[in-house]
C-alpha cells in the first residue's frame, strides 16, 4: 500500500489544490454555524438542507450516546433499539434538563444542552425582531398552551401561596378553562360584553369585548390577596375580540396583581404585539403564553412562556419536574433553518393581507345571502358570518343539530377550521362548571347561529379562494337537501 506522508491525508488522493477547495467548502458550513451561534439570531435566508444537517450532526455529536466509543452503565444511557426513531431525533435522545432541573446542562448530551440554549436566543431574538422588544426570557416546553398555562399558574402560587382565584374573561375554548381547574384554583368568570363600534349603525352590536368593570367589582369584592392573577386572552374565535389587555395591564400594576396572558396563536398578528407592548409599558405583564404549532407551524407539542421579568421565567424553569423532550424544541429550530427570519417576517405580513382579502371576499358573500358579517374591529385573525337566513331559507331550522350539519358538510369536503354556533338549550358542563351557549363566549348572544373560520399564518390564496367558492356550493346543497326532506 502506497504510504501517506503528507500532513493532510486528503492531498494523497487528491492533491492539495483540490483538498483546498474541499476543505473550503466544508468550512462554509461550520462558518455558517459559528455565525448563527455568534449572532444568536436565525438568519435572514434559508440555509440548505445540508448545512442544516450538517449543524444538527455537529450538535448531535457532542452528545456521549453517539460517540462510537460510548460506554453505557447507568440506568439512562440513551439506547434507541428503533433506528428509524433514532433518525427521527438526530441521536439527540437526553431530551433537555437534569435531575429535575429542565434548564440544567447535561454532561452527558453537551449537544442537546447547547441546542436547548441557542433555541432560546434565536426565538427570543426572533420575538424582538418581530416587535416584542420587552421581553427579556424565554423558556421552549414540550407541552402545548394549556399545560403551559397551568405550569405559569402553579409557579405564580409559589409567590402567592393564599390566593385562590383566577379572574377570567370567559372564552369558550375548553383549554383556556381547565388550565385553572386543573392547577387547583378557583375560575372567577367575567362574562364580555357586547359592543358596538359604530355609532351609525345599531345593528353593529356584535363584539364580545372585555368587562373591565366587572374586573375592577371583583377585585374589590374578593380582596387582592386571594387573587392569584387576571387570566386574559389575546387569540379567540369571532365574534369574541381579544381582550382589552391594556386596561387589564393598568389594573394589575396599580393593584399589583398577576397578569398572565394566553397569546396562543397571537404573536403573528401585528395588532396583538402593538397591543402587547403597549400593555407592558404602561400596565403589567408577568407571563405570555404562546403555541409552538400556531405561530411557528411546527407539528403539534410545544408551547413558549416569556415575559420581560426574567426571574419569573427563572422561577418558572426551576418548578418544572424532571426533564423533559427535546423534539418541539428540536423542530422549532430546525424549522426557523430553514424557513430563515425574512419569511417568517414575510408570513406575518402576507397573512395580514390575507385576512383582508378573506373579509373582502366574504362581505359579498354574506350580502347575496343577506347575511350579517361578524367582522370584529378587535379581533384581526377570526371572523364570522351569521347564518340566520340561510337557516330561514332550508326550512327554518331552529334544532341545533340541524344547523350544525353545516359543519359536518364542510369537513366532509375537506374542509377543516370552521365553527358553527347555533343555540343550545343544554348547559355545557366543564369540569364542574355550567355554561350557558357555550361556544359563544357568554351566555345570550343576538346573532344566533353564526359560523367562524380564521386567516392564521401560512394560509393561502387558493385555501381562501377556493373557501369562498365551496362556502357558496356547501349553503346551496344544504338548503336544497334540507327543503327535499
Ligand atoms: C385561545 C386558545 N387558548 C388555548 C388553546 C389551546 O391550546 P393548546 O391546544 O396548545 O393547549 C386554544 C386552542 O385552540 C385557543 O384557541
Amino acid at each position: 500500500m502506497e504510504k501517506n506522508n503528507s500532513q493532510n491525508p486528503i492531498e494523497s488522493f487528491i492533491g492539495k489544490s483540490y483538498s483546498k477547495i474541499g476543505s473550503e467548502l466544508q468550512n462554509s458550513h461550520e462558518k455558517i454555524f459559528k455565525n448563527i451561534l455568534n449572532m444568536r439570531s436565525i438568519p435572514n435566508e434559508p440555509l440548505n438542507q445540508n448545512t442544516i444537517n450538517y449543524i444538527l450532526n455537529t450538535i448531535s455529536n457532542m452528545d456521549g450516546n453517539n460517540s462510537p466509543n460510548h460506554i453505557g452503565i447507568g440506568e439512562r444511557e440513551g439506547r434507541i433499539i428503533s433506528n428509524i426513531v433514532l433518525n427521527r431525533n438526530y441521536g439527540l435522545v437526553h431530551g433537555m434538563g437534569r435531575s429535575g432541573n429542565i434548564n440544567d446542562l447535561q454532561p452527558k448530551a453537551v449537544g442537546s444542552s447547547l441546542l436547548v440554549q441557542l433555541t432560546n436566543s434565536l426565538t427570543k431574538n426572533l420575538l424582538h425582531s418581530i416587535g416584542l422588544n420587552f421581553i427579556d426570557n424565554i423558556i421552549i416546553l414540550p407541552f402545548a398552551t394549556g399545560m403551559a398555562l397551568t405550569l405559569s399558574f402553579l409557579t405564580l402560587r409559589l409567590l402567592k401561596p393564599n390566593a385562590k382565584y383566577i379572574i377570567w374573561s370567559r372564552i369558550d375554548q375548553k383549554t383556556c378553562f381547565k388550565c385553572m381547574i386543573t392547577s387547583g384554583f378557583t375560575p372567577i368568570i367575567i362574562n364580555p360584553i357586547i359592543i358596538n363600534n359604530d355609532n351609525n349603525n345599531k345593528e353593529n352590536d356584535f363584539e364580545l369585548k372585555t368587562d373591565i368593570e366587572s374586573f375592577k367589582s371583583e377585585i374589590e369584592k374578593l380582596g387582592v390577596n386571594n387573587i392569584l392573577c387576571i387570566f386574559s386572552t389575546t387569540s379567540c374565535f369571532a365574534p369574541r375580540a381579544y381582550d382589552d389587555i391594556i386596561k387589564l395591564s393598568e389594573i394589575c400594576k396599580e393593584k399589583n396583581i398577576f397578569h398572565v396572558v394566553n397569546n396562543a396563536y397571537g404573536i403573528y398578528c401585528t395588532k396583538v404585539v402593538d397591543i402587547l407592548n403597549k400593555s407592558n409599558k404602561i400596565g403589567k405583564i408577568d407571563l405570555i403564553i404562546s403555541s409552538t404549532d400556531k405561530n411557528f407551524m411546527v407539528p403539534v407539542g410545544g408551547s413558549l412562556i416569556y415575559s420581560s421579568n426574567y426571574d419569573l421565567i427563572e422561577k418558572v424553569k426551576k418548578n418544572y419536574p424532571g426533564r423533559a423532550s427535546i423534539s418541539p424544541l428540536l423542530d422549532l429550530f430546525v424549522t426557523f433553518l430553514e424557513s430563515g427570519k425574512e419569511k417568517i417576517k414575510f408570513l406575518i405580513k402576507d397573512r395580514k393581507e390575507k385576512y383582508n382579502f378573506l373579509c373582502e371576499k366574504f362581505k359579498k358573500i354574506a350580502e347575496k345571502y343577506d347575511e350579517k358579517m361578524l367582522i370584529p374591529k378587535n379581533n384581526k385573525i377570526s371572523i364570522g358570518i351569521t347564518l340566520k337566513n340561510i337557516v330561514k331559507k332550508a326550512g327554518n331550522l331552529n334544532e341545533k343539530k340541524d344547523i350544525t350539519e353545516i359543519g359536518a358538510m364542510f369537513f366532509n369536503r375537506q374542509i377543516s377550521g370552521v365553527r358553527i354556533i347555533a343555540r343550545n338549550e343544554n348547559e355545557t358542563e366543564i369540569s364542574g362548571y355550567k355554561f350557558k351557549n357555550y361556544g359563544c363566549s357568554c351566555d345570550e348572544y343576538k346573532y344566533l347561529p353564526y359560523m367562524t373560520f380564521a386567516c392564521a399564518i401560512g394560509i393561502t390564496n387558493d385555501e381562501v379562494e377556493n373557501f369562498c367558492k365551496k362556502f357558496e356550493k356547501i349553503i346551496d346543497e344544504f338548503i336544497k337537501n334540507k327543503n327535499k326532506k
